[in-house]
């Protein structure tokens, strides 16, 4: 008979992986508050669909942490950094243009 021991260890190791792997899979969305033109909530999802890996948004030189900390200005918006980096126009739609705001900021 299993001791109750070890079924408490293998029920523990088990939630363990599981957890890890949810993490691995499953990125949630980063939400930013924004100001007058409205939050802007980042889709990992929708990101990673575009094949995009996470190397491209995570390795160094980093885009972005894997924490939500960027500080993301008006004035950014121009400059190839941050979302930008992708959302110039070309590669993405841009951060720019009038008509592309509300794509990412909903009020
Ligand atoms: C690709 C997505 C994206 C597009 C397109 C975009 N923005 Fe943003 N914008 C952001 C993100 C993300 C932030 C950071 C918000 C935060 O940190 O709370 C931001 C921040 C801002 C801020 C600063 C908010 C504050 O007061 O902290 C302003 C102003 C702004 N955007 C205006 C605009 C305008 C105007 C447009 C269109 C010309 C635009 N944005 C297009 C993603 C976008
Ligand atoms: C298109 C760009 C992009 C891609 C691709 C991407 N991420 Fe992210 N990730 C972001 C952004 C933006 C943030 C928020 C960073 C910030 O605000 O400083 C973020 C944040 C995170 C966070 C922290 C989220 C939180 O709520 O604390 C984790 C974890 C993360 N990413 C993991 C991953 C993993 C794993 C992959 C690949 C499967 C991946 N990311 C792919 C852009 C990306
Ligand atoms: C590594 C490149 C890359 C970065 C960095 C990036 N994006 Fe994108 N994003 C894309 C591509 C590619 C698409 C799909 C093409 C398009 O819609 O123009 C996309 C699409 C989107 C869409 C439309 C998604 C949908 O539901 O169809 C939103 C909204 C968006 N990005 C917001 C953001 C915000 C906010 C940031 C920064 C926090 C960001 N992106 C950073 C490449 C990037």
């Amino acid at each position: 008979m299993v001791s109750k021991f070890w079924r408490i260890l293998i029920v523990s190791v088990c939630m363990v992986c599981f957890m890890a792997l949810g993490t691995a899979f499953a990125q949630k969305d980063v939400k930013y508050e924004g100001g007058k033109d409205g939050g802007v909530t980042f889709v990992h999802k929708a990101h990673i669909a575009k094949k995009l890996k996470c190397n491209d948004c995570h390795k160094e030189p980093n885009l972005f942490t894997k924490k939500k900390e960027a500080k993301i200005s008006e004035a950014d918006h121009k400059e190839p950094k941050f979302c930008g980096a992708c959302h110039d126009g070309k590669k993405a739609f841009s951060m720019a243009e009038k008509a592309d705001c509300a794509k990412c900021h909903k009020k």
